[in-house]
């Protein structure tokens, strides 16, 4: 079946990835640097007033986004994509504001309004809007504002919230459920403030742990990093320090599901630069327990794929929980293995958007409220799909690498929001994927 794909001469309205299914994944995978972490070290650049060095801060979108965000403020970002670093100071920060414009591209922003809280007491930043899988309600990280003193006040979409006297002060919040967001959000307003906090029920994935640990190494006074009690006693000021951002824990469990459904039986794939232990123990059995195997060098992991993968039924779960970001992947996983299995997940209702793609390409899955049963071992076929967010994007990719025939896989400006140059990785790996620009809109099809 014949795909028309429009080639546009430096038209970069939309690109899309051309997959042709069947090629074996061998040899090496680099994982790059964490984006969920680099958003709050990016966003604790801001509490200091002098140059702050990040490095192996990935390229991605969803950076760049923030970074302009960081920018309105007056604070200064020299970044250098090419060797994943950057420095910030905040130094010349004066404007205590974050627009919807770009707050509406990325729900991360949101960040700014602890740091600006934190930092000059005030802050009017945009309400994010949901994304592509439903409401992403921020109420706890209002609440946890309010319980640092500060008056919150909704104007035209925009939260303005005040510290009484320009500066906030300690507090107790109780987080229900355990929120990653609003955990970072309370941190940036409460290292400063003046007085002890607690946060109760704090998450605490490897991204709080390493953010916590920067704000530390800042001058901040926190206890029980990595439990689920933090408490804060808020100092005067922080100082700069030069951080490195940690490896993507999404991205590797990506990569390790990719080679386990595409890799040869028997021979090893290589994933480097990553660190097991941000997956947590639920990821990794569930994927010994297909039959997939894996040994870890440092910082070097080496997974096989077996002859038959086995089906394996998860549930995802706030850390060490499995990963509700690997959940679309998983599903991919499971359409592999002859047998029938479940993923439920409960973290976000409906987190479901890569369904109906997978389903045109002749996946037998069905959504039953918040869980998804999966028919595995039925041939997958490739088609177009569509893009809808981050990490269903992802899945439709790994679909395509198995898939008999063509997928194209569209508007993946979705995917360049989290994956740095994955079609360059994956093709160094020996699958057969290839970005062509595309319009849609002048496609006759
Ligand atoms: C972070 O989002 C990640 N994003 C998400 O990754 C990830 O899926 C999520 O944590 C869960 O692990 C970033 O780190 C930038 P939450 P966050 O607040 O902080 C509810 C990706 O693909 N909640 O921990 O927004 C919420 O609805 C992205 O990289 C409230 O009810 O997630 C959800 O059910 C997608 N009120 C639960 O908490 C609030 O005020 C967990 O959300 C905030 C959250």
């Amino acid at each position: 079946m014949g795909h028309t794909t429009i080639r546009f001469p430096n038209d970069q309205s939309m690109d899309n990835l051309v997959i042709r299914g069947g090629r074996p994944l061998q040899g090496t995978l680099a994982v790059s640097g964490s984006k969920n972490t680099a958003l709050p070290l990016m966003s604790a650049a801001l509490l200091t007033d002098g140059p702050v060095k990040l490095t192996n801060i990935p390229d991605l979108k969803d950076i760049h986004t923030f970074r302009r965000v960081i920018e309105v403020t007056g604070t200064r970002v020299d970044a250098d994509p090419g060797s994943h670093s950057m420095v910030l100071d905040a130094g010349s920060l004066v404007r205590a504001e974050a627009p919807y414009e770009l707050v509406k591209r990325m729900r991360a922003s949101f960040y700014m309004l602890g740091a600006l809280l934190g930092r000059m007491g005030e802050a009017r930043v945009s309400l994010p809007g949901g994304c592509a899988w439903g409401p992403r309600p921020v109420d706890l990280h209002i609440e946890g504002m309010k319980a640092l003193g500060a008056t919150i006040d909704l104007d035209q979409g925009y939260v303005v919230a005040k510290a009484p006297g320009g500066r906030l002060r300690g507090g107790r919040m109780t987080l229900e459920p355990s929120s990653v967001g609003a955990t970072i959000n309370i941190l940036l307003g409460a290292s400063l403030a003046s007085g002890s906090s607690v946060i109760e029920n704090a998450a605490i994935e490897p991204d709080v742990v390493h953010f916590c640990t920067m704000l530390q190494a800042m001058g901040a006074r926190i206890d029980g990093i990595g439990t689920r009690t933090l408490e804060i006693e808020g100092v005067d000021r922080l100082s700069p320090v030069d951080v490195a951002n940690c490896p993507d824990r999404i991205e590797m469990g990506t990569f390790m599901i990719a080679a386990a459904i595409a890799g040869e039986p028997g021979s090893p794939v290589q994933i480097t630069g990553g660190d097991a232990d941000h997956l947590g123990d639920a990821f990794l059995e569930a994927f010994q327990r297909t039959g997939s195997t894996y040994e870890i060098d440092g910082d070097i992991m080496t997974v096989r794929a077996p002859e038959e993968l086995r089906p394996v039924s998860i549930r995802t779960d706030i850390y060490p929980g499995f990963p509700t970001d690997l959940q679309a992947q998983w599903t991919v996983l499971m359409a592999k293995c002859a047998g029938n299995s479940k993923v439920h997940e409960t973290v976000y209702p409906d987190r479901f958007k890569h369904i109906p793609e997978l389903q045109r390409m002749g996946v037998n899955a069905i959504i039953v409220g918040d869980e998804v049963m999966i028919e595995g071992g039925k041939t997958i076929q490739g088609t177009s799909v569509m893009s809808t967010d981050l990490r269903a994007s992802v899945s439709l990719v790994l679909a395509g690498m198995v898939a008999e025939g063509e997928t194209h896989v569209l508007r993946v400006y979705h995917l360049d929001r989290g994956y740095e140059r994955i079609e360059e990785k994956l093709a160094a790996a020996g699958i057969d994927i290839e970005r062509v620009q595309y319009d849609e809109w002048a496609d006759p099809g």
